[in-house]
């Protein structure tokens, strides 16, 4: 393995659950549409942009919808969602991945997000993480979703490192197929069976050191 110079953390599943908040805030949508989501559907919306997540939502209840009609349901789902978001503090970040971070900046080590979400900064905000990224890529600035590898060469772009040398953290399988498609490592969090792709996985960052899971992916 090459020496490590940068990490690239996605947000939501990664960093903090929002999951549950896009799904209860999407939900309502549905309901007041005239059909309902279930959690198995919600998973086919993680590390998907808010438009193409509407789009699969109006495909399972069979609704069809103008452009300005769809702008104006997303608009109001993330009114919904960034209500729902407020209620996230510091202790909301996952188990780990806090202790992970400080051994990254001790370690001198660069640190990214990757994300879909526009809303990254304010979800970063209110775990009061912020301070640990050199770079912030997310949904305002992207132009190709995961699993295209846009996002993740940006934060190697901004963090001066080159893919080779930089570790994708990353909970969604087109997560994973976008940091493989840079040519980048890719450290799954989750379940092996569904990460299929990624170089590593691990079920989370409780208990996990930096040194290792670089000895691991050696
Ligand atoms: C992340 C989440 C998706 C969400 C997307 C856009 O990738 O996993 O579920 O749809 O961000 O989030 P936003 O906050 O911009 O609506
Ligand atoms: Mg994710």
């Amino acid at each position: 393995m090459p020496t490590v110079q940068a990490c690239l953390f996605d947000l939501d599943g990664v960093i903090v659950d929002t999951a549950k908040y896009h799904y209860l805030a999407w939900r309502q949508l549905a309901n007041r549409l005239g059909f309902d989501l279930s959690l198995e559907q919600n998973e086919l919306l993680k590390g998907i942009s808010r438009m193409e997540s509407l789009d699969i939502i109006l495909k399972i209840g069979g609704v069809e919808l103008g452009e300005e009609e769809k702008l104006k349901l997303a608009a109001e789902k993330n009114v919904r969602y960034l209500e729902l978001c407020k209620q996230i503090t510091p202790d909301d970040a996952l188990p780990g991945v806090r202790d992970f971070l400080d051994e990254l900046r001790r370690d001198h080590i660069k640190v990214g997000l990757g994300s879909a979400s526009k809303n990254a900064k304010t979800i970063l905000t209110n775990l009061d993480m912020l301070s640990y990224f050199d770079t912030l890529v997310d949904g305002n600035r992207v132009t190709k979703g995961k699993p295209d590898p846009q996002v993740f060469l940006m934060g190697a772009e901004d963090l001066a490192v080159s893919p080779e040398y930089c570790i994708v953290f990353e909970d969604a399988v087109a997560g994973i197929q976008s940091a493989k498609a840079a040519g980048m490592i890719g450290v799954g969090i989750g379940e092996a069976s569904v990460l299929t792709e990624a170089d590593l996985v691990i079920k989370g960052f409780e208990g996990v050191t930096v040194s290792d899971l670089f000895e691991k992916l050696k």
